[in-house]
């Protein structure tokens, strides 16, 4: 097989479900394990009435045939033949119904199921903006509670409330291994719940198209053991630590000082804007510009000198840094783990 076909092989793979950290088919938690049965339920009961129809329509293209040999048909035949049909539509009809009341019923109590809210020990606020996520562990005490961006930390086991909002348009939230599509519309909030059941790190999209950069809105998910996400929320919790180095010291005063801390935070430094992602544990994080591009020191840098290359329309500025300014801008940032 020549590459480009394989390659195109291996995209409808993904497409269908095959790619593991982003599948509605391969549930991890209760609430895509119950949208994944009633998946697998329509699939049955709609893949068994077209098998039927298919049947019934072979059947009548033979009889259809074996009858063009014998030109005269008697009364009687006809007669039997209409009752034939009378009993058979009687009986489809019963199908249908019964199908499709098989159906309503699963939608509804998945519906229960989903719409079903316990106490859940873990609050978080997600806000969407064009085009990336701001994420909020909210708690009573303010001393514990966590911002960040663009990778969402969850406990196995635990159920976790989450609250949708946006900042400008309609976005939708969309893990496919955890829970269905849900909205996050400018002026209300939507909550769902989600319980994972398996560790792994999973990947959401932005489901609702909403801009330029909508395909460029994604969203890390780290499913943890309730032991590691502890210990995660305890260094998120912690201030950016201070500068080592002569660059790094010079990283740190650019960021604050600049333009940088318009849009971003620093928790620690006066860095306090709040348009952009919070960068006080941005090293730490697996991708950067949500998804755009996988977390490195040269990808840091590359999206810092030219933006709009790596997501055109994005809203993060050309700072026009000069090449030792931008080395030390991004030596520092890579200090915060
Ligand atoms: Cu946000 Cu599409």
């Amino acid at each position: 097989m020549r590459p480009a076909r394989i390659s195109a092989l291996a995209g409808l793979l993904l497409l269908a479900g095959c790619n593991r950290v982003q599948s509605a088919l391969d549930p991890a938690a209760d609430q895509a394990r119950d949208i994944h049965g009633i998946f697998v339920l329509m699939l049955w009961v709609c893949g068994f009435m077209y098998l039927l129809v298919l049947a019934f329509l072979a059947w009548a293209l033979w009889r259809a045939r074996s009858r063009l040999g014998s030109l005269a048909v008697g009364e009687g035949q006809v007669e039997a033949d209409d009752r034939g049909i009378e009993g058979a539509m009687g009986g489809w009809t019963a199908l249908v119904v019964l199908g499709l009341l098989v159906l309503i019923t699963g939608s509804f109590l998945v519906d229960r199921s989903l719409a079903k809210a316990g106490a859940a020990p873990i609050r978080v606020r997600i806000t969407a903006q064009q085009w990336w996520w701001n994420i909020e562990y909210e708690d009573p005490d303010p001393s514990q509670r966590v911002t960040t961006a663009n990778e969402l930390h969850l406990p196995v086991n635990r159920p976790a409330e989450i609250t949708l909002a946006s900042n400008d348009v309609i976005h939708s939230f969309w893990v496919p291994n955890l829970h269905g599509k849900e909205d996050l519309i400018p002026g209300r909030t939507n909550t769902i719940q989600i319980t994972p059941r398996r560790v792994g790190d999973f990947r959401g999209q932005c489901a609702e198209f909403c801009g330029l950069q909508h395909t460029n809105m994604a969203i890390d998910v780290v499913v943890d053991t309730p032991v590691g996400f502890d210990a995660w929320k305890v260094r998120q919790r912690a201030e950016a630590p201070a500068p080592m180095t002569a660059e790094q010291q010079r990283g740190q005063q650019i960021v604050v000082s600049g333009a940088c801390s318009l849009c971003h935070a620093v928790q620690g430094t006066t860095a306090g804007g709040r348009s952009g992602p919070d960068l006080t544990h941005i090293a730490s994080r697996k991708s950067i510009a949500a998804g755009a591009l996988p977390y490195s020191k040269a990808a840091l840098a590359a999206w810092i000198a030219d933006p709009q290359g790596v997501k055109p329309g994005a809203n993060m500025p050309i700072t026009g840094l000069k090449p030792a300014d931008l080395q030390a801008v991004v030596a520092y940032l890579d200090t915060l783990k």
